[in-house]
């Protein structure tokens, strides 16, 4: 991927699943990683230094302004510069709408929809004053297209495609681009807690491929919509769902 190199990105939920194989990813590509997430991150470090690029660990609670407001300092306390944000935190917490609480609902919309309120707006300023940078955010076909017992989740995943279109709108002008990528089911921790049955024989049918997808394929998609290759690329959502739903 074209501009990658020495470039600085912070990854959020990068200890493990999607955010670990992105931050691997941007390593391969030179890129410097800063990970960020709640539960500790020093295996990705280990693993981006053992591919000969540079990053750190930074312990972040996306929901508060006070952690990631330090995130972002200890980001260019380390690199200097901040070049790429990719929010990537999440969770779940599914349950049927009949039966769903009102702590579920503001569990998912404080971590999946305000952390990327709080995140965005904290490396802004930076973004702003050098003119130039890219805000990613994983957003899902469940934002695009619904699920069932996903009420909280697909709220706050086609609320932060509406975020990410806004911010482009906005900030185009600024050299700034935002973009969501959208993906099916991967085989992460999260998808471990689908009921298996449920999996088999809802989910995974719909795939003509038969398999989730893996952390890998979707790490691919923010690498060419960080890079110079996706310059022109602005307020888009890239689905990478295996055709799951067509
Ligand atoms: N798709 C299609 N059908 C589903 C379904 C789904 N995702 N989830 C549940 N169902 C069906 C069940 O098969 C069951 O059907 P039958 O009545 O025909 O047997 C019916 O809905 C009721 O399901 P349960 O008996 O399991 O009901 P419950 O109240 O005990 O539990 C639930 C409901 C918590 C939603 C549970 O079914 C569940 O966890 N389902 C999976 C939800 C899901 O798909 N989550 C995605 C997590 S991964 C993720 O979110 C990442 C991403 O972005 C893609
Ligand atoms: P995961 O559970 O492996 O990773 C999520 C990471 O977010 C974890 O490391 C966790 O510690 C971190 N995190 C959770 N709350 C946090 C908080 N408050 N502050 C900082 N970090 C926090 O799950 P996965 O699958 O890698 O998910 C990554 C993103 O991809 C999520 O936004 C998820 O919604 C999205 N997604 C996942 C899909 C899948 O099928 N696995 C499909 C579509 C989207």
């Amino acid at each position: 991927m074209r501009g990658l190199k020495d470039k600085v990105a912070i990854i959020t939920g990068a200890a493990g699943g999607i955010g670990k194989a992105t931050a691997l990813r941007f390593a391969e590509e030179g890129a410097k990683v800063v990970v960020a997430d709640f539960s500790d991150g020093s295996a990705t470090v280990a693993e981006v230094k053992a591919q000969g690029s540079d990053a750190v660990y930074v312990q972040v609670d996306v929901t508060s302004p006070d952690s990631v407001k330090l995130m972002v300092e200890k980001a260019l306390e380390a690199f200097g510069r901040i070049d790429v944000l990719i929010n990537n935190a999440g969770i779940t917490k599914d349950a049927m709408m009949k039966k769903m609480s009102k702590d579920a609902w503001d569990a998912v919309i404080s971590v999946n929809l305000t952390g990327v309120f709080n995140c965005t707006s904290a490396v802004l300023p930076h973004l702003l004053e050098q003119q130039s940078g890219v805000v990613l955010t994983t957003s899902s076909v469940v934002g695009l297209y619904g699920n069932l017992g996903q009420t909280n989740y697909a709220a706050t995943k086609w609320g932060v495609i509406g975020m990410t279109k806004s911010w482009a709108k906005e900030m185009a002008k600024n050299g700034l681009r935002f973009n969501c990528v959208a993906p099916g089911f991967i085989g992460t921790e999260m998808v471990k807690k689908i009921p298996e049955q449920v999996l088999k024989e809802k989910i995974l049918i719909k795939v003509p491929a038969n398999r989730l997808g893996e952390p890998e394929e979707i790490a691919a998609a923010f690498a060419f919509l960080a890079s110079d290759d996706a310059k022109f690329i602005n307020g888009a959502v890239l689905s990478v769902d295996g055709a799951c739903t067509l």
